[in-house]
């Protein structure tokens, strides 16, 4: 009998999502991390070291460990791994790459989130689901095409989603939420890129220097704290100003 609530972080070996399974751990959270490495995580923390660009094994093997885990109090889903592609116009980038952006970005979530859905779908206790977008899904940078695509997708899923789970008697409370700026591996690539490419990279030197990035602790603290409210979902295209 499983008697601690559930999370499920992927792209927990660095960043934001190292930050999440942390305090997720400390907060009496049975963790699974899904990642391509795996990273000095308390020894509680279940790591898979799996490429989420192939999502579609990786959603099998979630389901079946849910499906063993049933009658766990709770569990959540916070589909964090994300991937720019290099700063650069969309000519520019090599396909592969761009390929790699959307299926780490946006379909790996969307076949994550299936079969967690799936997986979870007759449990009657809280199941929630977290889409880590960005401000870049609600409007354009140059640049940065692929990753602006991918969270643009992953906010219209929470709000699909959102609908289908508001229709069942127990559904899974959804959103897709921009988490601010976070000083982390991603934003050393906007700012180390090519000027001449990416025209934006001084406004992403400036917000460094000027320390206006958040640790990944204190973002993905904000994180949390809006997933555990009552009303989680209610909006399901959100940030996390208000936590
Ligand atoms: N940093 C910011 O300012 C900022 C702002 C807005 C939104 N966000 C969003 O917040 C989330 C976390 O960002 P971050 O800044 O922490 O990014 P990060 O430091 O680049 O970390 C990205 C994470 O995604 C994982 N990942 C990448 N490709 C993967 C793959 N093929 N398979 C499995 N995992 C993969 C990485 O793990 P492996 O390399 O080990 O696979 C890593 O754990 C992302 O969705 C990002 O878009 C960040």
């Amino acid at each position: 009998m499983y008697t601690a609530p559930l999370a499920i972080v992927t792209g927990a070996s660095r960043g934001l999502g190292t930050a999440l399974a942390e305090q997720l751990a400390a907060s009496g959270h049975t963790v699974l991390g899904l990642s391509r490495r795996t990273a000095a995580l308390p020894a509680s923390v279940e790591q898979w070291p799996v490429d989420l660009a192939e999502a579609g094994p990786v959603a099998e093997r979630l389901a079946q460990w849910l499906r063993e885990r049933r009658g766990a109090p709770s569990a959540v889903l916070i589909n964090n791994a994300g991937v720019v592609s290099r700063p650069a116009p969309l000519e520019a980038i090599d396909a592969a790459d761009l390929r790699n952006a959307i299926r780490v970005g946006l379909e790996a979530p969307l076949l994550l989130t299936a079969a967690f859905l799936a997986a979870t779908a007759d449990w009657t206790v809280p199941r929630r689901v977290m889409l880590v977008s960005s401000g870049l899904g609600r409007r354009g940078m140059a640049g940065s095409a692929s990753y602006c695509a991918a969270k643009a997708g992953l906010d219209n899923l929470a709000r699909a989603l959102a609908l289908e789970q508001a229709a069942q008697p127990h559904g899974a409370r959804i959103a897709s939420v921009a988490p601010g700026v976070i000083d982390t591996e991603m934003q050393q690539q906007l700012r180390g890129a090519d000027p001449v490419l990416f025209p934006e990279r001084e406004r992403f030197a400036a917000l460094h220097r000027d320390g206006q990035l958040d640790s990944p602790a204190t973002a993905a603290a904000k994180l949390l704290r809006l997933l555990a409210r009552d009303d989680y979902g209610d909006e399901s295209v959100t940030d996390v100003r208000g936590a």
